[in-house]
């Protein structure tokens, strides 16, 4: 269900060119130079574990025979630091090159749109925090993921911490010039990371379609995410080596990414104040909300989450419980944790997360108003891991 009922303006942001196909990554030389950009130098930008694993010679092999000299800056460990993106900016503005290229997951590819708007522009990361509008245009930037799952390489957002708080740096101009969607460097993902970030790209197509910011592209984008997400992931899964589900896992990630555009919803939320008590990795604790934000709107949502349980189950009798239900059994199926106590969380500590989630994690994007009285139920359902529970008691509208 696509909606139209919408008069006002839609917007979509995305990067100008994507690519995806079996080493699309030895595809960079030949995209710069359709870009005008000189050959020279380059900034290359990477995880430390993707350069560990070698995965940056895919890129930078091929960028030296096209005549281009790869800078690489390869600290990128866990979440960005502002000290890492300082050390970046400054590594980047000697190199005096003519493009970035980001290497990795989303941390990588969020610091590599840094490096090439902070590369062109005058000042420090500091000044830069929130929305903004660069001075001068950011150089040219190519992402590669290296993970299925962020959609960081079609985002406008750029995700830091600072003095221990998330902080982003929001702008349009961050948005790449080209994503290069290249299945091979997901081939060596482990079963666990494979399906962490891939129940992330699924998080991200469900939310943003129960978005209130929803629009006619991004629920296109959701539909067909979600869809084939319950068709790929659990392939991909069971055999990394499956090259036709690493494919379609890499590109539903990407249209994960441009449903950004309409937001998310309560489950990015609640996955946050989970990330702030245990490491849960981002992928993991979104997609253990995510039964819960499915119930939580569905009375607000409910032609909507009928359609995009039909797209998931594919079958036309498939309800918004069953949707619900189906997200709780992948979430079994792929081995991750279904309860906040099974991952450590005291139910004692329950009301100092709805209060945290309510301060700091407010969300108009949601169809339905948070507030106490209706994330306390949420945020119990889920510490007990009761889904049908939560369904039956349930009628937030
Ligand atoms: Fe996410």
């Amino acid at each position: 269900m696509i909606s139209f009922d919408n008069p006002g303006l839609s917007t979509l942001t995305t990067p100008r060119q994507v690519m995806l196909g079996d080493g699309a990554a030895a595809k960079l030389a030949d995209l710069l130079k359709g870009w005008q950009v000189q050959p020279g130098r380059v900034l290359l930008v990477a995880d430390r574990e993707v350069a560990k694993l070698g995965l940056i010679d895919a890129v930078k092999g091929p960028l030296a025979a096209g005549g281009y000299e790869a800078g690489v800056f390869d600290a990128i460990v866990g979440e960005p630091l502002l000290e890492t993106a300082v050390e970046l900016t400054r590594f980047a503005r000697e190199q005096a090159c003519g493009a970035v290229i980001g290497v990795g997951g989303g941390s990588a590819m969020d610091m590599a749109k840094l490096a090439a708007a902070l590369a062109a522009n005058s000042g420090e990361v500091k000044d830069y925090l929130g929305i903004v509008t660069f001075p001068r245009p950011p150089l040219p930037l190519a992402l590669v993921p290296t993970t299925a799952g962020t959609g960081a390489e079609a985002t406008s957002v750029s995700m830091l911490s600072v003095e221990g708080r998330k902080a982003i740096v929001l702008s349009p101009q961050l948005i790449p010039l080209a994503a290069v969607l290249d299945p091979v460097l997901t081939r060596s993902l482990p079963p666990r990371v494979t399906a962490a970030t891939g129940l992330d790209a699924l998080s991200h197509a469900c939310e943003a379609y129960m978005s209130v910011r929803a629009t006619p592209f991004t629920d296109s984008y959701a539909l067909t995410a979600t869809g084939i997400i319950a068709r790929w992931l659990k392939p991909a899964y069971d055999d990394g080596t499956n090259m036709e589900a690493r494919r379609a896992m890499l590109f539903a990630a990407y249209l994960g990414g441009v449903c950004l555009n309409a937001g998310v919803v309560v489950g990015h939320s609640v996955a946050y104040t989970i990330a702030n008590r245990t490491r849960t990795p981002h992928g993991i604790s979104c997609t253990m909300a995510l039964p819960y934000t499915i119930l939580f709107n569905r009375a607000a949502r409910p032609e909507r989450l009928k359609a995009l349980a039909e797209v998931a189950l594919q079958s036309p009798a498939a309800t918004a419980v069953d949707l619900a239900l189906w997200v709780d059994e992948l979430n079994a199926v792929l081995g991750m944790p279904r309860s906040l106590n099974e991952i450590g969380i005291p139910a004692a500590g329950l009301d100092e997360m709805v209060e945290e989630c309510l301060k700091r994690y407010p969300r108009p994007t949601n169809p339905v108003e948070l507030n106490r009285e209706r994330l306390k139920p949420l945020y119990e359902a889920m510490h007990a891991g009761d889904v049908r529970g939560f369904a039956r008691t349930c009628g937030n509208g």
